[in-house]
Formats: structure tokens, sequence, C-alpha cells
């Protein structure tokens, strides 16, 4: 079997030698039908039978893993597929640090392994339910084309944790398999695992700030999940890593081409004041400030998803050599961190201050620190688009206590600079931190379609360039 292509002739295409493991295509094959019924009465609604221009995996060759083709989404070829076997790869980090990667669980950390496969894998098919309404509104074909791309692609995701239950879990993991198709966004019975999974994705400011920040999280989480000393967990981060670059491409630039339009649509109608927001939402546009307090409610929502930042779990899960750091690779320390410190934001007497801590408990809090830092990097790139304009606003990420609601700082209020509010004096002025209800109702007002070829919506500018390299006009959804 040739790992890095992938073979296409079964039901489940793969490159994990599905052929030759009776056992596990049997029991992924009666998972099938299940996941298709669940994608089609949570997935996109009313598109399933267009025809959307979408990248398959072909291949997980780092130069030219995907093919482009129209496809009804029902019959996406959802596969299994890792990132080839690194021969001699050792457990880089923990106590196991420098032993042989493991290829079969270790059976004394069967059950904290497989919470965590569970616990990203509930992610994935969430994220398909937050979205689902999106499509009726989309501001183009090219968005709507975006949005399917992500969406089945987050279908594939969950192929991907599945595929590690039901192969190394044996009943205890299929019966994870199938809650991972039971549990639903939102629902006050069977929510999915983790908050910001269960919140609305209203609108396509939404949409693009979720995938900026919230897939950013899973960026993080794949990236500490790539380095463990589980091989096949190991080598199924690494190819969703693949994918997941893309899902932070739709957030950026769409951020990006929110700000520019409102930009340009500024200075044509002669506006220098960003805080002049009547005039600014006459121009069908969306005025900056609202741009950011969307940002500061899903940054918000998604530091939430690192947990506490001090946890017992983090350290457990690092010590085993489960879960390491971000790109633990490429850092330089002894990799088992028995000793070390690390800083840790906390609230002491009143007041927010560093406290250093056993580095292992920290993990947690390291992973988010290293998170803020790769945010910046997007918001950088959208202030220069401001700048560019000449227009004097900056957008700025919101400190880390704000509006929080796990670990250290839940049990306070604070202002968006980190300052300390009194609950009365949160509420009075809360709406200046996040989305108001009239703030809401603008942009659900904008929230209009536009489904012919080369046309966007009012509120967002074109994109540089085409998927695909396809020419502006390309018809990258055919509407049925
Ligand atoms: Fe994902
Ligand atoms: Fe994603």
């Amino acid at each position: 079997m040739n790992i890095v292509n992938v073979d296409y002739d079964g039901l489940i295409p793969n490159n994990v030698g599905l052929g030759q493991d009776v056992r596990v295509k049997h029991a992924l094959e009666k998972w099938h039908p299940g996941y298709i019924n669940w994608w089609k009465d949570m997935g996109p609604e009313g598109f399933q039978e267009s025809l959307v221009y979408l990248r398959t995996a072909v291949s997980v060759d780092p130069k030219g893993w995907a093919k482009f083709d129209y496809v009804r989404m029902p019959k996406y070829r959802w596969g299994v597929l890792l990132a080839p076997q690194v021969e001699g790869r050792k457990i880089p980090f923990g106590r196991h640090r420098g032993e042989d990667a493991w290829q079969e669980v270790p059976g004394e950390y069967r059950a904290m392994l497989r919470r965590l496969v569970v616990i990203q894998g509930d992610t994935e098919p969430a994220s398909v339910e937050q979205q689902r309404y999106l499509g009726k509104i989309a501001p183009s074909l090219y968005d709507l084309r975006n949005l399917f791309q992500v969406n089945v692609e987050e279908g594939r995701h969950l192929w991907a944790m599945v595929y590690l239950l039901q192969k190394y879990f044996g009943a205890d993991g299929r019966e994870e398999a199938e809650a991972l198709l039971q549990r639903r966004s939102g629902d006050p019975d069977t929510p999915r695992m983790l908050g910001a999974f269960n919140e609305k994705t209203p609108d396509w400011l939404s949409f693009f700030m979720f995938t900026y920040f919230t897939d950013r999280d899973g960026k993080m989480q794949l990236e500490a999940l790539a380095q463990s000393g589980f091989d096949p967990l190991s080598r199924t981060c690494r190819f969703m890593l693949t994918e997941e670059a893309h899902h932070m491409f739709v957030g950026e630039t769409g951020v990006t081409r929110v700000i520019q339009r409102t930009c340009e649509a500024m200075k044509v109608a002669g506006i220098n004041d960003p805080y002049n927001i009547e005039a600014v939402r006459k121009l069908g546009v969306i005025d900056l400030p609202t741009i950011q307090k969307k940002a500061n409610l899903h940054f918000s929502l998604t530091l939430d998803l690192f947990g506490n930042e001090i946890s017992t779990n983090a350290a457990n899960a690092f010590h085993t050599g489960l879960k390491g750091r971000y790109r633990e690779d490429r850092l330089k320390d002894d990799h088992q961190l028995e000793n070390a410190t690390y800083p840790v934001l906390r609230l002491i007497d009143g007041k927010i201050q560093a406290e250093d801590s056993p580095a292992l408990s920290a993990l947690n809090m390291r992973l988010r620190d290293d998170y803020v830092v790769d945010c910046n990097i997007g918001v950088g790139r959208w202030n220069k688009v401001i700048e560019h304009h000449g227009l004097p606003f900056q957008l700025k990420l919101p400190h880390v206590a704000f509006h929080r609601h796990i670990g250290e700082f839940s049990s306070i209020k604070a202002d968006v600079n980190g300052n300390l509010l009194s609950d009365v004096e949160w509420n009075k002025r809360r709406s200046e931190f996040l989305p108001s209800d009239s703030d809401r109702e603008f942009i659900e007002g904008l929230m209009r379609p536009q489904f012919e070829p080369a046309k966007f919506a009012s509120w967002i500018a074109p994109p540089r360039l085409g998927i695909d390299n396809k020419p502006g006009d390309f018809e990258y959804v055919k509407i049925a």
C-alpha cells in the first residue's frame, strides 16, 4: 500500500490499509449511514443538492495533496488520512521522552487518551451544526463555497477522530463514535462538550471571526496533539493541520475584506471619524467599532477553550507523553519540565498579576499564551488595511481577563484593558465592549444573499484571488 496516495476504491477513501483491516473497515462502514444522516440533518441547510466546487484530499504529499471538482456535498468522499509514519520516531517529551513512539494505546493511559480524542472529535461536527444556516445569507458564491469547504473538512476531521476510536478503543470507542453523532450544538439536553461550540454563529461576520479565532484554537490543540507519543494520533493531527490552514485563511481574509470595504466606503463618503457609526452604517457597511466588539466576543469565548490556567489534567497529559506543547519539537529545554516554572496571570489580592507556577500545571496557560501571539499576527494585518486608508482606528485584542467564563477570571468582571469592574459598572458598560441587540440587528439586516457570480454583498470586498486560481466570475456553487 502506498501511504502517500489514497485508496479510493472502497466506501471509505483511506491511506491506512482499511482493505486489509476487516474489523475496522466493518465498524466504519456501519458508522457511515449514521454519519450521512447526521450530515443531511445537521449539515448546510438548503444546499445538499447543489454542485459545489470543492477540494478533496487525494494524497498526503504536502506538494499537491488536493484536487478540485464539482461535488454534491452528501457525495463528498470523506476519508481517513494520516500523515506518513516517520521511521524511528521517539516520544518527544514527558516521562517517556526518548522511548519509541507508541503504535498501540498504552494500557495505563487509555482513558486519558480516549478523552483527548473525544473532546477534539466533538468540536468538529459542532462547528458544522453552528454554521448550517449561513449558506442562505452568503455574501457571494465564492464565500458560499468557502463555507462548504470548511464544513466538509470539519466532517472529515470527525472521521479522523472516529477512525482512532474504532481502531484503538474497542467497544467503548464504538460507543463514543455513536455519541459524537448524537450530541447537538446548543441543545439544552445533549449539548456539545465545550462552551464556544454551543454558541450561535448567526451572521457572516461571526463566521469569519469564528474561523479566525476558534479554528485557531483548533490549530493550537492539533499542534499540541501532533506531538503526541501515541503515533496514530500524531499522524492524524499532522494531516488535519494541512486542512485547518484553509479555515484560518477564510477567517483572516474574510475579516480583512469586511474592514477593507468599510474603509473604502468611508473614504468615498468623506467620513473620517470611525465613531460616526450612524453615518457609516448608512453606507451599508459594518462600522469598525462593531467589528472590534465582534472580535472581543469571539476572542474571549475562545480563550475559555484552553481551560483552567492551572490544571492537573494538562500536567498529566504532558507528563505521560500524550499531549505536548505548541511545536514542542522546536523548543529548547529538557521537555520534561519537572523543575521548571512558568508565569501565570492570577487574581491576587484583587489585582491581576503574574505568579510563577510549576510549569507542568501551567501548560494550558502556556498554550493560551502561544495562541494570543498567533492571534495578534492577523490583527496586525487588519490594522495595516485601516492605516492604509488613513483612518484613525486600531483593532486590539481585549485583555485575557475580559468576559471569561472559565478559569482564574471567571469570577470577576473586567473591561477590555483588564481593569476590574463592579457588576453594576459591567452591566452599564457591557454594550461598549460586546455587540448589543441593536448591533446584532444591524448586522442581521445586512445579511442578504448574493448568488450572482462575480457579485458581492455591500459590506464585503471581493477577494484578491479566486480559489484554485479561478477567475472572478467563476460559478463556485451551482445552486440546485
Ligand atoms: Fe477541524
Ligand atoms: Fe477547522
